[in-house]
This record gives structure tokens, C-alpha cells and sequence, in this order.
């Protein structure tokens, strides 16, 4: 079931606003992370008041996302399978967990919001990961998953545009040109999700209730791309899936 409270809503300079910043991610991953995590804030916070809750980022790296969630009055706590990960801006932060997306070690209905940002492509059992961000929320807690979609521009992340011939292609051609694997193996750190899984994942959902199906980088108004087969599965870079547990 789709329930209709306050749907986050993005214009085209807020896209344009995010793609220039995507363009400093290598050379200053601070100020595009930042940016992003600003964003993403805003956007959950449309959907949940973050003030006194208690907020798990499944797969949070570097901590860049804390400062804006905290700033939005909710208690942080990040988990991440890769300790380098989580020291990559420095030190590790406070209120940090060390474990697996897909076998959270939380309790049954432990967190107010669970959220997870661009991870969801990198382990092997997406959806595995998922349900165990459903069954960690409390009922009336909010989950919220974004993931880099496989046939989007960005689907083979530093592979791209090579992972349209294929994974394994695309990550073996890499090395050829580099001398070196890419940081995102297919098959291995890497792996394909489709907008199509993410719809369907979603509308199967017994235990929660769909708030928000939803491009995560596209203005509000291309949201209609989400009902065209083939189409959407190009057009969308990262899809957002918002859901309430009952
Ligand atoms: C692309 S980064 C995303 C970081 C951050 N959430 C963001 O949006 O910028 C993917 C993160 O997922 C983490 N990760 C990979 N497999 C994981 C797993 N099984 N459980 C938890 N985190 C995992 C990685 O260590 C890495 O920090």
C-alpha cells in the first residue's frame, strides 16, 4: 500500500546543484559528501521528524551524513562492514558498529529510522540487507534505502559506461587499462540491482507500507519515468525507497 504523507518534492536546481558537486567527488570527496548528506537530511526529514530519534545509517563510511542527521536533532549511530571505510575522513566516530547490512545486530524494532545510502549495490544479498532494516525499525519508524541502479549512467560506478557489455567485462577491462582492479569488483563488492528489483522488493512488503518511490538525484516531476519498463531503468541514476513499518 502507498500511503500519501508529505512526499519529498526536488526541483531541477537542486539536481543541477547536486550533479556539479558529484563532479568534486574525487578530487574533494569532503564537499561532495557533505553536500549530499545536506541534502539527504532534508529529504528524510520530510518524511520523519528526525528531532530525539534514534537513527542507524546501515553502511554509513566515512561519517560524512552524522553532522546533518545530528543537525537535525537525531541520535546517529553509523554501521559498516569495513573498518577502513569508517576511518576514511580521519578518526571513527562515536556511537559506531562494526557488522554486516545483512545480519544487522540490532534487536527486532530497536531504531526510530533505519537508513542506508549507495550500499545496497555492494553486498550480495540486497534484499537480505532490506529486511533486515525493516525488522530492526520500530513500528511507526521509517526506513529509508537509496541505491546506485545497475543500468543507470553510473551502474558500473568507476567501470561505467563499460558495465552495459557486462560486469565481469567491464571490471576486466578496468584492470587492463589501469594496472589495477577498480575499487568496486563485479561480483564481489559490486553487484547488479535494478530499478525493477527495487519496485518489486518494495510493493511485497507485508510488514511496512510504501511512503515513497522515488529518483533520488531527478527533479520531482520525472517521477512518471518510474512506470516505464526499460526506460527507467537508463533514466534513473539511484532509486529511493521509502517505506513506514506498520
Ligand atoms: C559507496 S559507500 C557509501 C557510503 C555512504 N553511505 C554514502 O552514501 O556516501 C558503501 C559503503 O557500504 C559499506 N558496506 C559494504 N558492504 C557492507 C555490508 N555487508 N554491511 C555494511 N556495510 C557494507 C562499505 O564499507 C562502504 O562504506
Amino acid at each position: 500500500m502507498l500511503t500519501r504523507n508529505r512526499p519529498w518534492r526536488a526541483d531541477l536546481s537542486r539536481s543541477l546543484h547536486l550533479f556539479r558537486e558529484f563532479g568534486h567527488e574525487q578530487s574533494d570527496p569532503a564537499r561532495f559528501y557533505t553536500a549530499l548528506a545536506l541534502d539527504s537530511a532534508q529529504q528524510l526529514a520530510s518524511y520523519h521528524d528526525l528531532s530525539g530519534q534514534l537513527m542507524l545509517d546501515v553502511g554509513g563510511g566515512p561519517g560524512y551524513f552524522r553532522d546533518a542527521f545530528e543537525s537535525k536533532g537525531a541520535t546517529y549511530v553509523a554501521l559498516d562492514a569495513d573498518v577502513g571505510e569508517l576511518a576514511g575522513a580521519g578518526s571513527i566516530d562515536r556511537r559506531t558498529v562494526i557488522g554486516s547490512g545483512m545480519q544487522l545486530p540490532f534487536g527486532t524494532g530497536s531504531v526510530d529510522v533505519c537508513y542506508s545510502s549507495n550500499v545496497l549495490e555492494h553486498v550480495p544479498d540486497p534484499w537480505l540487507m532490506a529486511e533486515e532494516m525493516v525488522r530492526v525499525t520500530r513500528p511507526g519508524g521509517l526506513v529509508f534505502i537509496s541505491y546506485t541502479t545497475w543500468f543507470g549512467p553510473w551502474g558500473g560506478h568507476e567501470t561505467s559506461p563499460r558495465h552495459y557489455l557486462g560486469g565481469r567485462r567491464a571490471r576486466r577491462a578496468y584492470a587492463a587499462r589501469h594496472g589495477h582492479e577498480p575499487k568496486n569488483k563485479f561480483g564481489e563488492s559490486l553487484f547488479a540491482v535494478t530499478v525493477a528489483d527495487g519496485l518489486g522488493w518494495a510493493r511485497t512488503q507485508q510488514v511496512a507500507d510504501v511512503v515513497h518511490l522515488v529518483p533520488r538525484y531527478n527533479p520531482s516531476w520525472s517521477r512518471w519515468l518510474l512506470r516505464v519498463p526499460v526506460l527507467r531503468e537508463v533514466v534513473t541514476w539511484n532509486l529511493v525507497l521509502v517505506l513506514r513499518k506498520r
